[in-house]
């Protein structure tokens, strides 16, 4: 496919890395909307090193082998969208994210199955009802776009942080810790099932702390002489998610 096309006919050409870029320039609130280049690096520093694929292990066993269709909102660079999409090998998968640098890296090493695509979770240039499974994995989204472009009896995967994610980190960094808001459904869904998951994080001194340290909200945080500490420490700590699984309301 080398370019695509809407009812109201506008084009959009496939980039040379092979996704497309369908953000209209109104829907930009910055110059580079979403995580930045350098965090979206260390993303992929952190999570190809395999410190998270417990998580994607969950992840997957919640998704059906035989799904045809699947939407993976704020893909960043791709690593769940990657593997979702070979674990549904007969699926078409998509990953949309705001941030180009991220759909950039992800589009790089696609698998034949997947798409990427530079667009917003709150205008989702997806059609009604079109997808099997939309998963949306620490990225924010619209209710209604929800919604609108899962099928019938499809599946909404929601993936937040537990509360003792990073907790030893987060003791270090905040003088008082706020605890992370509890998982409810999204306007006009249904829970199916609630699981949390924990498991234990050993990142060793050098590139994969300072990764960690760069992808997450902290990096704003941590004092340069922190920083330094933890770096050449390296982190023992826990990671703990929650994994909701919703529908649509009848
Ligand atoms: C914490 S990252 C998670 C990335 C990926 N899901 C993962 O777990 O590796 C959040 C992502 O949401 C994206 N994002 C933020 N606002 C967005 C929006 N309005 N539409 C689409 N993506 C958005 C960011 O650019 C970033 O890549």
């Amino acid at each position: 496919m080398q370019g695509v096309g809407c009812s109201n006919g506008h084009q959009f050409d496939r980039a040379k890395e092979g996704y497309f870029n369908l953000l209209p320039v109104q829907q930009k609130n910055s110059r580079e909307p979403g995580d930045a280049k350098q965090q979206l690096q260390a993303r992929r520093i952190f999570l190809q090193s395999g410190f998270f694929a417990p998580l994607l292990q969950a992840l997957t066993e919640l998704i059906p082998a035989r799904t045809k269709s699947l939407l993976d909102i704020g893909c960043g660079e791709g690593y769940f969208t990657q593997a979702m999409g070979e674990h549904c090998h007969a699926a078409k998968v998509y990953g949309i994210d705001i941030a180009k640098a991220g759909i950039r890296l992800a589009a790089k090493q696609a698998h034949s199955n997947v798409t990427y695509v530079v667009a917003s979770s709150y205008a989702l240039p997806v059609a009604t009802r079109s997808m099997d499974v939309v998963t949306r994995i620490y990225a924010p989204s619209k209710d209604e776009e929800l919604q609108r472009v899962l099928s019938a009896q499809g599946k909404l995967i929601i993936v937040t942080p537990g509360e003792n994610h990073l907790l030893s980190l987060r003791q270090r960094i905040y003088q008082q810790l706020r605890p992370h808001p509890k998982p409810h459904p999204p306007v006009g869904f249904k829970t199916l099932a609630q699981q949390q998951l924990s498991f234990a994080l050993n990142i060793p001194a050098g590139e994969c702390t300072h990764a960690l340290l760069q992808m997450t909200p902290f990096a704003w945080q941590v004092t340069p002489e922190l920083l330094t500490q933890l770096i050449a420490e390296g982190l023992q700590d826990t990671a703990s998610f929650q994994l909701s699984t919703y529908q649509l309301n009848a």
